[in-house]
């Protein structure tokens, strides 16, 4: 069976591409359904756009809270009978009416090794802090910050005082190791 998806992005969208290609190749049996952002004006809308694939754009400032465009979200997740969200750069924690609504059905990535790291800039704090590798963590999301049940992780060696650098190894194996690893949990 088909495992119907949404994604959700704040950024570029490489994640939210290299899934979208998984799929495309046979890869990873899923559909995205929907591409959800709270940034319209971000990259990952004209990916999703090339791709013909629907996308939900709000801004947040235009709600008086997280339960209102949660619940909007949620009745839009329903309506397409989506069965997992997956954060790929989604920059907001996860409310209480999303959360019950997708108990134990939301996944995200991070780029470093959790519990190492969490929040934004990941990569600059490793890279601050001196470390010789960092990597990449798949897992599911709590209402916490970075601090869900991990399920998959991945090591990369930093590129001494080379943030660029760094960065792309970290999403060449972001790329991978997220399609991999849907796949495992959506045969389960
Ligand atoms: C990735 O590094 C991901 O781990 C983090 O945000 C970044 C998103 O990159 N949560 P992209 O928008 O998928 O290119």
């Amino acid at each position: 069976m088909t495992t119907k998806i949404a994604v959700f992005a704040s950024g570029s969208g490489s994640n939210f591409q290299a899934i979208q290609e998984a799929i495309e190749r046979g890869e990873l049996n899923a559909k995205v359904e929907l591409v959800v952002t709270d940034k319209p004006e971000a990259f990952v809308v004209t990916r999703a756009k090339q791709f013909g694939i629907p996308v939900h754009a709000f801004s947040a400032k235009s709600y008086t809270s997280k339960e209102e465009y949660e619940a909007e979200i949620v009745a839009l997740l329903r309506d397409r009978k989506i069965e997992w969200v997956v954060l790929a750069g989604y920059m907001r924690l996860i409310g209480h009416t999303l959360l019950s609504a997708y108990s134990n059905r939301i996944v995200n990535i991070h780029p470093s090794l959790l519990p190492s790291f969490p929040g934004k800039d990941a990569i600059g704090q490793a890279m601050d802090h001196g470390v010789k590798v960092t990597g990449v963590t798949v897992h599911f999301v709590d209402e916490g910050m970075d601090t869900g049940p991990i399920l998959a992780q991945a090591a990369v060696e930093v590129v001494d005082g080379n943030h660029e650098e760094t960065e792309a190894r970290i999403h060449a194996v972001e790329h991978e190791l997220y399609t991999k690893t849907l796949k495992k949990l959506f045969e389960n």
